[in-house]
């Protein structure tokens, strides 16, 4: 399996591969090596017949708080449209679990997992628009699609977040766990995801899925308007201004 960076913590678990963001002192915002390694935990699942399920979670009571913001100012998006693309068409079975806070993509690629399980502490928030920047994750499809129009423009126009309950209410989220018991139990529902015949969950998967190219065009046409944001004045301020804690 992967050793690329500290930041990510990969085990396996029987039939379950969990992938673990560690970098607790930054909400385990997502660096370069973070997104290419979770990444390849997931190729590597879909690789790899012993592993029926995958688990994605947060340390230190943070799911994550996105991009890391200071790659924003000296890179580009690449590595995270290379991971938004894999978690998007991954084959094998995803279950997130998430505690504390899941902005940005840390919210978006919820939509592409098959099971999601918060601690009351949750809340999701897509402010991409406070920063400049557009929505990625195929989000400008998934939201509406889940939620709704009336709420998504709450979420990606405005960057409201919503909590654990809310979440649960509208359909990101399966339950609400107590925070104690949160990890156990995501695991245990991935450890059935994996036990089940394979080849029907496989095939069942992908027709409740649907098409997966739409949401790959739509991935590739946000990363375009994203890139050109990226490099905008605007976006720039607003960077500087967080690292600065202005936190705008
Ligand atoms: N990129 C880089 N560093 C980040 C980060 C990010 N996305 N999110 C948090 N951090 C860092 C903070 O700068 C801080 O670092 P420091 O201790 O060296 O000063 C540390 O993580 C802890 O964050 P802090 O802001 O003090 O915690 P908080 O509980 O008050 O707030 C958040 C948590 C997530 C609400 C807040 O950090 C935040 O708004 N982060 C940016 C989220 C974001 O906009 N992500 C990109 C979306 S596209």
């Amino acid at each position: 399996m992967t050793d690329m960076t500290d930041h990510l913590k990969i085990a396996r678990d029987g039939a379950v591969l969990t992938a673990t963001l560690a970098r607790p002192d930054k909400k385990n915002a997502l660096t370069g090596a973070m997104y290419d390694a979770l990444r390849q935990a997931l190729n590597d699942a879909d690789a790899d017949a012993s592993v029926g399920a995958v688990l994605i979670a947060g340390e230190g009571g943070a799911f994550t708080a996105g991009n890391d913001i200071a790659d924003f100012l000296s890179g580009g998006a690449l590595p995270a449209l290379r991971f938004v693309r894999t978690i998007a068409a991954c084959k094998t079975p995803i279950v997130a679990a998430v505690e504390g806070v899941a902005v940005g993509v840390g919210a978006t690629m919820l939509f592409h997992c098959d099971l999601v399980y918060a601690a009351p502490s949750a809340l999701f928030k897509m402010p991409f628009i406070d920063l400049a920047l557009v929505p990625e994750a195929g989000a400008t499809l998934t939201v509406p699609q889940r939620f709704g129009m009336a709420k998504a423009n709450e979420m990606l126009l405005l960057g409201d977040a919503i909590d654990a309950a809310e979440a649960h209410r509208l359909g990101l989220v399966n339950a609400v766990i107590a925070p104690g018991e949160l990890r156990a139990h995501a695991l245990k529902q991935a450890r059935r995801l994996a036990a089940k015949p394979r080849g029907a969950l496989a095939a069942s998967r992908a027709m409740i899925r649907g098409d997966v190219a739409p949401i790959l065009a739509r991935i590739d046409e946000e990363a375009k308007a994203f890139e050109a944001a990226l490099k905008s004045d605007e976006a720039r301020a607003a960077f500087m201004a967080f690292m600065s804690k202005g936190k705008a």
